[in-house]
C-alpha cells in the first residue's frame, strides 16, 4: 500500500472517531453521522482504487443491486420496524465477514476445486482469523436473524428455555474451537470449516432464543458489537487497516452500548447471555385475574390536565406506532402556554431501539431541556400532579419492582405510580413487549383513556384550545 492510501485510511479512521464522538449528543448527532459517512466514502474509494482485487464490472453490478435493495427497504420500512431492520443489517455485516473469510480461504488454497491444498505458506495468524471470522460472522448473522424475527413477531418474544441450555451452548463453543484447532493444523481439511459454520448456525440460534422480549435491546446492541468484531477479524485476513480500525470501533462502541443497556435494565451481561432471563407469558393468569379498570373520556382527561401544575409525559412504543409525536408536542406547547410545567420522562429502553423516543421527539422539535432521563426525573414523580403515559407499558410496569417471576423483574422503571394522578393512553389492556400484565392500569389513581394515541392526544389538544 502506498503512503497516500495509508494516509487516506488514517484520515477516514479519524473521521470515524470524531463521528462517533458527535453521536453522543442529540445536537451534534446528525452532523456526526455525516462525518462518519464521509470517512466511509474515503475508505471505500481508496480501497477500490488501491486494491484492484476485482474487475470493476462486478463491483458496479454489486453496488447497483445492493443500492436498489437498500433504497427499496429504506423507503418501504415503517419507522416502527426500524429495530428489526437494524438487527438485520448487523446480521448482514456478520454474514459478509463469513463470506469474505471463505473467499479468502479459497483464494489462499490455490485450487478452487479444493482437491489439492497449494497455499502451503499461509501464516498461522491468517488461518486463526479465518476461523474466528467464520465463527463470529455466522453467530452474528443467525443471532441477528432470530432477534429480528422476535422483534417482528414472527417468533414468540418470550424466552425459550430447555434443560442444560447453558451447558450445551458452552459445549458447542468448545466444539467449534476444537474444529478450529484441527483446521489450523491442516488447512487442506476444508470440510472442517463447513462444520464450523454449521455448529455456529446452531449456536447463533440457541444463544438468542433464551433471551426474553424485554431483554432484546441488549441482544441487538451485542449483535452490533459482534458485527464489528467480525469485520475487524476480516480486516486481519485481508491485511486491511481501515477495516481493522472501523471493525474495532464498532465492536468496542457496541460493547459500551450493551453495558449501558444492561445498566438501564439492571441486568448482568452474563445473565442475559446465558441464563435466559424472564419467565413465560401465561395468558391464563390474565384471564383469571378478573379485575376492573375505570375508563375515562378525553374530556375527563382534559379537565384534569387543565387543573394541574406539573405534568410529566412518558412516551413509549405506542407513540411511535401512532406517529403522535407532533401532536404530543402541540399538547406540551399548549400546557406550557397555560403556565403548566410539562416535561418528558425518557426511559432508556422505551420503544424498540436505543434512543427511539429521543429521535421521535427530536422530529417533533421537542426542546432538549424538557427531555428528562430516568435518573433525572424519577424522584420528581411524587411532586407531580399528572403522569401522562402515552403508548408506554413495560417501562412503567410496577411488576419490575415486585414480581420475581416476571421477565421485567429488576429493570428500573419510571415511577409514574408515585404521581398524584396517572393517565394512561393506549388502545386496550394488552400487555407490552415483555408480555407482562400491568397492575398500574388497575390502580385507583389511574385513569385509563382508551384509544389510538394520536386520536386521543389530538382530542386533548382540541379540548384544551377551547
Ligand atoms: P411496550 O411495553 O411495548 O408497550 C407499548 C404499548 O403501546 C402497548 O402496550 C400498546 O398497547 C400501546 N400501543 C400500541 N399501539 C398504540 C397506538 N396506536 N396508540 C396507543 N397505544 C398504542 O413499550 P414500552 O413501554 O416503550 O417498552 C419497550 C419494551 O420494548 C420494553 O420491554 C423493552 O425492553 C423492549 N425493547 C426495547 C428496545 C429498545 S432498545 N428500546 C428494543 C427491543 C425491545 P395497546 O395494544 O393496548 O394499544
Amino acid at each position: 500500500m502506498n503512503l497516500l492510501s495509508a494516509f487516506a485510511y488514517l484520515l477516514s479512521s479519524v473521521f470515524f472517531v470524531f463521528g462517533l464522538k458527535m453521536l453522543s449528543s442529540p445536537k451534534s448527532a446528525r452532523r456526526g453521522n455525516g462525518v462518519a459517512a464521509l470517512g466511509m466514502l474515503i475508505a471505500i474509494v481508496v480501497t477500490l482504487v488501491d486494491q484492484k482485487i476485482l474487475d470493476f464490472t462486478y463491483i458496479v453490478a454489486g453496488l447497483l443491486i445492493g443500492s436498489a435493495i437498500g433504497v427499496f427497504l429504506a423507503v418501504k420500512i415503517q419507522m416502527t420496524s426500524m429495530p428489526q431492520m437494524v438487527g438485520i443489517l448487523n446480521g448482514f455485516g456478520g454474514g459478509a465477514s463469513t463470506l469474505v473469510a471463505f473467499a479468502e480461504y479459497l483464494r489462499l488454497s490455490g485450487d478452487p476445486s479444493l482437491t489439492v491444498w497449494r497455499g502451503g505458506d499461509v501464516g498461522l495468524d491468517i488461518l486463526i482469523t479465518i476461523v474466528l471470522s467464520v465463527l463470529i460472522g455466522t453467530v452474528t448473522f443467525v443471532g441477528s436473524a432470530v432477534a429480528s424475527a422476535k422483534l417482528h413477531g414472527i417468533m414468540r418474544s418470550a424466552p425459550i428455555l430447555y434443560p442444560m441450555q447453558k451447558q450445551s451452548n458452552a459445549a458447542m463453543l468448545l466444539l467449534i474451537l476444537l474444529l478450529g484447532v484441527f483446521f489450523v493444523l491442516d488447512p487442506s481439511r476444508w470440510y472442517l470449516l463447513i462444520l464450523i459454520v454449521l455448529v455456529s448456525i446452531a449456536l447463533g440460534v440457541t444463544s438468542v432464543i433464551p433471551i426474553g422480549g424485554a431483554d432484546m435491546p441488549v441482544v441487538i446492541s451485542l449483535m452490533n458489537s459482534y458485527s464489528g468484531l467480525a469485520g475487524a477479524t476480516t480486516g486481519f485476513i485481508l491485511s486491511n487497516n481501515v477495516l481493522i480500525i472501523s471493525g474495532t470501533l464498532v465492536g468496542t462502541s457496541g460493547i459500551i452500548l450493551t453495558s449501558i443497556m444492561c445498566k438501564a435494565m439492571n441486568r448482568s451481561l452474563a445473565n442475559v447471555l446465558f441464563a435466559g432471563v424472564g419467565a413465560e407469558y401465561d395468558p391464563t393468569v390474565q384471564a383469571t385475574a378478573q379485575r376492573t379498570v375505570i375508563r375515562y373520556t378525553a374530556e375527563d382527561a382534559a379537565y384534569i390536565l387543565e387543573s394541574a401544575q406539573s405534568v410529566v409525559i412518558v412516551p413509549g412504543y405506542g407513540l411511535a406506532v401512532a406517529q403522535a409525536q407532533h401532536v404530543l408536542q402541540d399538547l406540551v406547547n399548549l400546557l406550557t402556554q397555560k403556565g403548566i410545567q410539562a416535561r418528558y420522562a425518557i426511559h432508556p429502553v422505551a420503544g424498540r431501539m436505543p434512543g427511539h423516543m429521543n429521535v421521535l421527539l427530536a422530529e417533533a422539535n421537542a426542546p432538549y431541556d424538557i427531555l428528562m432521563e430516568l435518573e433525572q426525573i424519577n424522584d420528581d414523580f411524587q411532586n407531580t400532579d399528572v403522569a401522562l403515559v402515552i403508548g408506554a407499558n413495560d417501562v412503567v410496569n410496577p411488576a419490575a419492582r415486585t414480581k420475581k417471576d416476571s421477565p421485567l423483574y429488576g429493570m428500573p422503571i419510571l415511577n409514574v405510580d408515585y404521581a398524584r394522578t396517572v393517565m394512561v393512553c393506549k388502545r386496550s389492556l394488552n400487555p407490552g413487549f415483555a408480555g407482562e400484565d400491568n397492575d398500574l392500569f388497575y390502580d385507583k389513581k389511574t385513569m385509563m383513556v382508551f384509544g389510538d394515541a394520536k386520536a386521543t392526544v389530538t382530542q386533548l389538544v382540541h379540548l384544551l384550545k377551547k
